[in-house]
């Protein structure tokens, strides 16, 4: 597959080379259409050639090689999920095409199915060939947007640049059927046929942004400040080392090599008495760990939860504040950082749900 890119890389420019060498030898012959815009946005108009605009990335520098080494190890590159996109519900986020699609029209799901998918790539966040020039490492969309959980809420994750938008808006959790629509009350019950009832995997964006969870508590929930000073490249770009960790990876730490990857972490002046391969900030981690722990085994005791697969049992009634519980459960499960990525809102999610239980003799 690397291999592949390196020729189609060296086939581009040798195109270009001999592109300019052809045009420069032929006397004659018909004009070719209008080369993109050149450096000086002349289009070639001026003599200068406007495929010199191709070298502002295709160079003889690592830079661009180093970035698909990097990519190439994310979980994105391997597509595992990119087969998904046969539904128009599930396109915008597991395939290339329909998240740019639905980036540009809005919607949430795809016009039609898609089949020739491609996975998540550098097209798919960066606008590749659309000025052939540097401008083209713009993200394609970095402004807020309307969760899919409640359309009524919005989330801007505008940190540096609003980067964060971009990877929220995949990473955020679907709506569930039936919806809690009173999600406090120890009255109403619902009755949910599937056993997949709760949010999608990928929470990660939404528990950053201090939203998606049940506010089931005596108070609102707290946020830990990350979310307004840090953007998910902060941490999940740090400094690479090779292809392991960090950079275009996206990876935060690799069990072989025994790596977690902090140094954004102490940046800053931050955490900077951490140690080295840990992301525990004074037992945080532990102990958010420990409360999903705690809630999974209440969950359990009760009835509600089917620890083989961690989904709801179905074919009983639930109080609405139950259910609210097993979906930040369930939220804190699928954010898969213990409370990094906010330990504030973890915590008052997880502890609600705790003492809800408690309240019920479990
Ligand atoms: C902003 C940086 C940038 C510029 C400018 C740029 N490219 Fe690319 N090019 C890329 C990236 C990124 C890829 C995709 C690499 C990958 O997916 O592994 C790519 C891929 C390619 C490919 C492989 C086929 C494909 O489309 O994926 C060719 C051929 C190519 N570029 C030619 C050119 C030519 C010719 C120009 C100038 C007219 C140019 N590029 C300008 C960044 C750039
Ligand atoms: C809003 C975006 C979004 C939509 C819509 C979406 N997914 Fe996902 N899905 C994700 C993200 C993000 C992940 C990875 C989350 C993680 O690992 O933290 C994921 C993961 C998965 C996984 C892999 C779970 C694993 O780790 O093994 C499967 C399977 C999956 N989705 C199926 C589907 C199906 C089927 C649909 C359509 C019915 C769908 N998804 C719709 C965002 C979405
Ligand atoms: C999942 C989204 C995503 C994918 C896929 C992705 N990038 Fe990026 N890339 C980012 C983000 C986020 C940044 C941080 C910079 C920013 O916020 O503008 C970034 C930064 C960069 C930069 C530095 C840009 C600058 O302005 O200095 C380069 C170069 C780059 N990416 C190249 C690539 C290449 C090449 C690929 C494909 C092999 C790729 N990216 C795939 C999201 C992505
Ligand atoms: C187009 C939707 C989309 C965008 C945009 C996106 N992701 Fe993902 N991401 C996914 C899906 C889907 C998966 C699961 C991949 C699979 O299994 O195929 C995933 C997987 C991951 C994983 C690995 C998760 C695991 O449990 O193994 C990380 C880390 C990640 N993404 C971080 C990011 C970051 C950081 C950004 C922004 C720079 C981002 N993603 C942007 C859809 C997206
Ligand atoms: C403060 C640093 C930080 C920020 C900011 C951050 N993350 Fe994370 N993220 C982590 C850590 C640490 C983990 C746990 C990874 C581990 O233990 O390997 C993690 C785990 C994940 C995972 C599970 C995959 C894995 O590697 O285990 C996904 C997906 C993810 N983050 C996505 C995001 C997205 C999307 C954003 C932005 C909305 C974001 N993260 C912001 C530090 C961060």
């Amino acid at each position: 597959m690397k291999r592949i890119k390196q020729l189609i890389f060296t086939a581009g420019l040798v195109c270009s080379v001999v592109m300019i060498i052809f045009t420069a030898c032929t006397k004659e012959g018909p004009q070719g259409p209008a080369g993109p815009a050149g450096k000086d946005g002349t289009n070639g108009t001026n003599g200068k050639d406007a495929n010199a605009t191709c070298t502002q990335c295709h160079n003889w520098s690592d830079s661009l090689v180093t970035k698909i080494f990097q990519y190439d190890a994310s979980r994105h590159s391997l597509g595992e999920t990119t087969f998904e996109g046969t539904r128009t519900s599930c396109a915008p986020c597991h395939t290339s095409q329909g998240f740019v699609e639905c980036a540009s029209t809005g919607s949430d799901t795809t016009a039609a199915p898609v089949y020739d998918a491609a996975q998540i790539n550098c097209r798919t966040c960066h606008k590749i060939h659309k000025t052939y020039t540097n401008n083209d490492w713009e993200l394609i969309v970095t402004s807020g947007f309307n969760p899919r959980y409640d359309k009524t809420v919005t989330i801007d994750l505008a940190a540096d640049g609003g980067g964060s938008n971009l990877c929220a808006r995949c990473h955020q959790p679907r709506t569930t059927s039936p919806w809690l629509t009173n999600p406090s009350s120890t009255t109403d019950s619902l009755k949910p046929t599937s056993s997949r009832w709760g949010p999608h995997y990928g929470a990660a964006g939404v528990v950053f942004a201090a939203k998606g969870a049940f506010e089931i508590g005596t108070s609102a929930f707290r946020s830990t400040n990350h979310k307004d000073a840090l953007s998910c490249a902060t941490c999940h770009q740090a400094q690479a080392q090779g292809a392991l960790v960090g950079g275009h990876s996206l990876w935060m730490s690799n069990e072989e090599e025994g790596i977690k990857n902090n140094v954004s972490c102490k940046s800053a002046g931050c955490h900077s008495s951490l140690g080295n391969n840990t992301f525990d900030v004074n037992g945080k981690e532990t102990e958010i760990a420990g409360m999903i722990q705690t809630l999974k085994v209440k969950l359990a005791v009760a009835g509600m939860l089917d620890t083989n697969t961690n989904n709801l049992k179905t074919g009983k009634w639930y109080k609405q504040k139950q259910l609210a519980v097993f979906w930040n459960y369930k939220l804190a499960f699928y954010d898969k950082s213990n409370g990094i990525h906010n330990y504030l809102y973890t915590y008052d999610m997880l502890q609600s749900g705790i003492d809800y239980m408690a309240s019920l003799g479990y």
